[in-house]
């Protein structure tokens, strides 16, 4: 098994390796390159992450890899393929997309990740396929163990005892660029247990840095939950506003003020869970207002620290105008019920 994984792996890096010479070498590249270096990609980061372009042309790949003596067979495994290849014919289910190479924690290429290339005359909601697609799960990859760019982040998140976790591998990208060596992200699914063993093993701290829309809020609420689990982790979010994700951020704030960020200006669980209800509840009606901080003393039932349970009280009876002691009597409620 392990031969034929490392066969495995050897197509994957000649695959890389051809896709990459496309995007900087080719004709055919050009746009794929135009697209890229208007998102602030440099040389030095497509090298990096030895990002590519797939050919238009579907049969492109299989010429390449058979000129190198890969067995089809062998090439029909790899899920770079088309599932309606035959064997005389494999075609590239990639073909036409950006090109991420995703390494498994050894920096071994052990799958792919292919982006659409928007076009000019194409909005966002005119993509007639998926944004992003991943290659399928094979003996080689995944996708529930499997976290992009902890091959290089693992010695930064030991450094720091500390991960940043991001939605996508753009972000990730963009944040290394910044910088910010420390962030991994799942490849578009919701944290998962085994993800979760993997970062125990490296950081005491993770930090939560997902897109500032409802889906992003959505999945950090999961991921909060999830972590909460292990008693291990302090976690923290940064937030992004609405309509904005790391990446847009970085663009738009410069790397600075994103390292700084993560540095000074995160909340912690309650901070978010609160900002989160309010954006669920409309504060104006006096019976939200009741659920509102109903739900806010049961998350501080969560709280471990009384200092900080005292101070999100205080900040509570402030807001609401609302007598301290009351918000007390009714935390002691739900701690008995709790305990
Ligand atoms: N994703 C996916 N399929 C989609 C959309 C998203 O698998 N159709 C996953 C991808 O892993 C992606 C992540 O979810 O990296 C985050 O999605 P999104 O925020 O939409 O993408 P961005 O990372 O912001 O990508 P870009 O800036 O290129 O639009
Ligand atoms: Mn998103
Ligand atoms: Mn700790
Ligand atoms: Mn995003
Ligand atoms: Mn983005």
């Amino acid at each position: 098994l392990q031969d034929k994984k490392n066969k495995l792996i050897a197509i994957h890096n000649a695959t890389a390796a051809f896709y990459h010479q496309v995007l900087m070498n080719t004709v055919t590249g050009e746009p794929a390159l135009a697209y890229l270096k208007e998102r602030g990609f440099t040389t030095e980061l497509l090298q990096e992450f030895q990002i590519g372009f797939s050919p238009p042309d579907k049969t492109a790949t299989q010429k390449i890899l058979e000129n190198q003596n890969f067995a089809a067979s062998l090439l029909k495994e790899t899920g770079i393929f088309s599932d309606r290849s035959d064997s005389s014919e494999l075609l590239d289910r990639f073909a036409g997309r950006i090109m991420f190479p995703l390494r498994n924690e050894k920096g071994a290429t052990v799958a792919f990740s292919g982006r659409i290339l928007p076009t000019d005359n194409a909005e966002k909601s005119d993509y007639h396929e998926a944004k992003y697609l991943n290659s399928p799960e094979t003996i080689l990859f995944s996708k529930r163990n499997f976290l992009f760019n902890l091959d290089k982040a693992r010695v930064n998140m030991r450094k720091t005892s500390e991960v940043v976790l991001f939605e996508g591998y753009m972000d990730v990208i963009s944040a290394w660029n910044a910088d910010q060596k420390n962030g991994v992200a799942s490849m578009g699914t919701a944290l998962t247990d085994e993800q979760m063993r993997i970062l125990n093993k490296t950081v005491d701290s993770v930090v939560l840095c997902y897109d500032g829309d409802r889906a992003g809020m959505e999945a950090t609420r999961k991921a909060i939950d999830l972590l909460s689990t292990n008693q291990r982790f302090d976690i923290s979010i940064f937030p992004m506003q609405p309509g904005m994700d790391p990446d847009d951020y970085i663009q738009e704030k410069g790397p600075q003020a994103f390292r700084e960020g993560i540095q000074n200006h995160k909340e912690s669980i309650f901070q978010f869970q609160s900002r989160f209800l309010k954006t669920q509840i409309d504060l104006d009606s006096e019976k939200n207002r009741v659920e509102y901080l109903e739900r806010m003393l049961k998350e501080l039932v969560q709280v471990d620290s009384i200092i900080e349970r005292e101070l999100y009280l205080n900040e509570l009876a402030e807001d609401f105008d609302i007598d301290l002691a009351v918000l007390k009597k009714q935390l002691q409620e739900y701690q008995q019920v709790h305990m």
